[in-house]
């Protein structure tokens, strides 16, 4: 049973026109819970439940998303009737293309780090800057993890949607668990300062509305090109990991038309995976 405090309502400073709200709790179970259970008439498309600390925050594939209370930034997006799960897909790999907007931005302004490496998305969730040095390829510094569950009443209409996103923003190297360490990453380590979360916050959610508007008017195609621009696996020789336990070996070719990531064997058979974990990535070298 979840013990924390209910949250209370958080006023932004920036107008974000799009926004329906922030909800703030010190302390939660996760925000992803939280927006699944909160009270449906207190909901609007793009309801935000933050939490500065998360006592079981959730992954993907069952595993727990460690924070260090005020070093993270945890939130979540809540839709409360979703009828088209497509739009759902762009938009939760659109705000993983925000998050690494927002990290590109207060890079640039903070004016420090290492202003050349590309930050991108390591499909189907990770949000990554690439790093040939690190042991993976890349270091990791947001996940997004998208969850749906269906609503008392049913219908078509009748699913919520909860898109969580996790950023490592004050982390340094020590405060990452032992087997992250080397593989994970933090704005204050991209940019060589840190930041108020509520900055960081703002910022992302700027970004997602942004993009949010464009998925809703049904048009994708600006997401789509950016999502092949931060694609980081595209090109590269991956393994994924099928949800039936079964591996897939071959050359990442991006995203198809429903967000779908490609994978084409040497046997010339072409995949387009729509869940899976790439478990090894060789980057591609002319
Ligand atoms: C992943 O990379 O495995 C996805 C991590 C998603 C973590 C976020 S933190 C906010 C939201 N609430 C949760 O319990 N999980 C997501």
């Amino acid at each position: 049973m979840n013990e924390s405090p209910p949250p209370s309502e958080f006023a932004l400073r920036q107008d974000l026109a799009w926004s329906a709200g922030v909800w703030f709790a010190e302390r939660t179970d996760s925000t992803n819970a939280e927006a699944l259970r909160h009270p449906a008439q207190e909901l609007q498309p793009g309801t935000v439940f933050w939490g500065l600390h998360q006592s079981a925050g959730r992954g993907r594939l069952g595993r727990r998303w460690e924070d260090v209370p005020g070093k993270a930034l945890t939130f979540s997006l809540v839709f409360p009737q979703v009828a088209d799960v497509e739009r759902l897909h762009w938009l939760h790999l659109a705000a993983g293309c925000a998050v690494a907007e927002a990290a590109e931005s207060l890079r640039a302004a903070a004016g420090g780090g290492d202003a050349a490496t590309r930050l991108g998305l390591k499909w189907p969730n990770d949000v990554v800057e690439v790093d040939e040095a690190a042991p993976a390829g890349y270091r990791k510094f947001a996940g997004i993890l998208t969850e749906v569950q269906s609503e008392p009443g049913g219908g078509a209409e009748g699913q919520r949607a909860a898109v969580g996103i996790g950023i490592n923003v004050n982390q340094r190297e020590a405060d990452f668990p032992a087997e992250l360490r080397g593989n994970a990453t933090s704005l204050a380590s991209l940019t060589g300062r840190e930041f108020e979360l509520r900055d960081v916050l703002e910022e992302v959610l700027a970004g997602i509305g942004r993009r949010q508007r464009m998925i809703e008017a049904g048009d994708v195609d600006e997401v789509r090109a950016e999502l092949a621009r931060r694609d980081v696996l595209r090109g590269a020789t991956v393994e994924v990991q099928l949800p039936t336990g079964a591996k897939l070996t071959g050359r990442a070719a991006g995203l198809d038309a429903r967000a779908r990531l490609q994978v084409h064997t040497a046997t010339k058979e072409h995949y387009h995976l729509e869940s899976g974990e790439v478990v090894h990535l060789r980057p591609h070298r002319d």
